[in-house]
């Protein structure tokens, strides 16, 4: 156990999670718990960067850890705690936010990306500060390795100078994380759309009912060529058979081959695919239900996390103290 190298990964919390966060990151961040020291961070003083409105933050919180824990990661492997209870975060941010420069903060290109994304006119000073809080949260548990997608590794490259930065200054305390990248790290949302997000509507949800899921999948875009059953399709350029390769990857020369020759239709292939969902769905929803009929047992497992976290918390930010010389 304790010598394994230490990961931690971290997710906004935006309320119910769907399929794309399960293939883009929760997939591997379960595989990953056994094989590393794992901890999982609920970011949600990052929510404040981009939504100013604290009233659903809770709530969302409590969505998606039930998410977590339905898709099999355990919190008594890897502890689950928020930002926001662990002091230590914001004391290192402040410490952090004078080692690298607004120049390099404005170069960030996962900023510009969500400025022009969220039409943002004025840039708000925490916003800019985005990943010099991220670098807090990596760094306060000596995280050697960070599992994100593309565009969270700007965020590492960061992290990595300002450790680089901090240890030059004052001594070495930190080590420089590496992100270890998903493969597989975007699911087609349901309209077509490169990326499936909340804001697009084109999501399905992790706790979607099968009903749900078929309805969803029925109005799903598929190859604007293939207008009846019997013409030809093809499936390199339908979302539906992308899902079949994740979901269904059993029955996929099959399918690729009945829409080729037109013998499949969409109907009859989204109906497949519905169905493949939702048998990957049925334990989920399962565990679901089990822990939304017992918040308080969220809760319980929200603050063991938070008591163990606090300790590594307290122990990096008593090094950085030291080595600060701030006593
Ligand atoms: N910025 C990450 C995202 O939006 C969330 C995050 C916050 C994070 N702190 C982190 C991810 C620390 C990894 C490590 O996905």
């Amino acid at each position: 156990m304790e010598n394994k190298r230490r990961i931690l990964s971290g997710m906004r919390p935006t309320g119910k999670l769907h399929l794309g966060h399960y293939v883009g990151a929760l997939e591997n961040w379960v595989k990953l718990q056994d094989e590393f020291d794992s901890y999982h961070l609920i970011a949600d003083l990052h929510v404040l960067t981009t939504n100013l409105d604290t009233s659903q933050i809770y709530q969302n919180t409590i969505d998606m850890v039930i998410d977590w824990l339905a898709v099999g990661l355990d919190p008594d492997k890897s502890p689950f705690f928020r930002q926001s209870q662990i002091k230590e975060h914001t004391e290192l941010f402040l410490i952090f936010s004078m080692l690298v420069t607004k120049a390099r903060l404005e170069r960030n290109p996962t900023l510009k990306d969500q400025v022009r994304d969220l039409n943002i006119e004025n840039i708000i000073y925490g916003h800019l500060g985005y990943p010099v809080l991220q670098s807090a949260d990596i760094l306060l548990y000596k995280g050697e390795a960070v599992p994100v997608g593309e565009d969270q590794v700007p965020h590492v490259e960061i992290t990595r100078e300002i450790a680089r930065k901090f240890n030059k200054q004052y001594g070495k305390v930190f080590r420089e994380p590496k992100p270890l990248l998903t493969n597989f790290s975007r699911l087609v949302g349901l309209d077509g759309n490169a990326k499936m997000s909340k804001s697009l509507n084109n999501t399905i949800l992790l706790s979607d009912e099968p009903e749900t899921v078929e309805k969803k999948l029925k109005k799903a875009k598929t190859d604007p060529q293939k207008l009846r059953r019997n013409d030809p399709g093809r499936p390199e350029v339908c979302l539906v058979f992308s899902y079949h390769k994740k979901f269904n990857p059993g029955e996929i020369e099959e399918i690729e081959a009945g829409c080729k020759s037109g013998a499949l239709g969409c109907v009859d292939c989204k109906l497949k695919c519905s169905a493949k969902i939702n048998e990957y769905l049925a334990p989920v929803l399962e565990i679901r239900k089990q822990y939304e009929n017992n918040i308080p047992k969220v809760e319980e497992i929200l603050h063991t996390g938070e008591a163990t976290a606090k300790k590594v918390a307290n122990t990096t930010m008593q090094q950085v103290r030291d080595a600060m010389k701030l006593g």
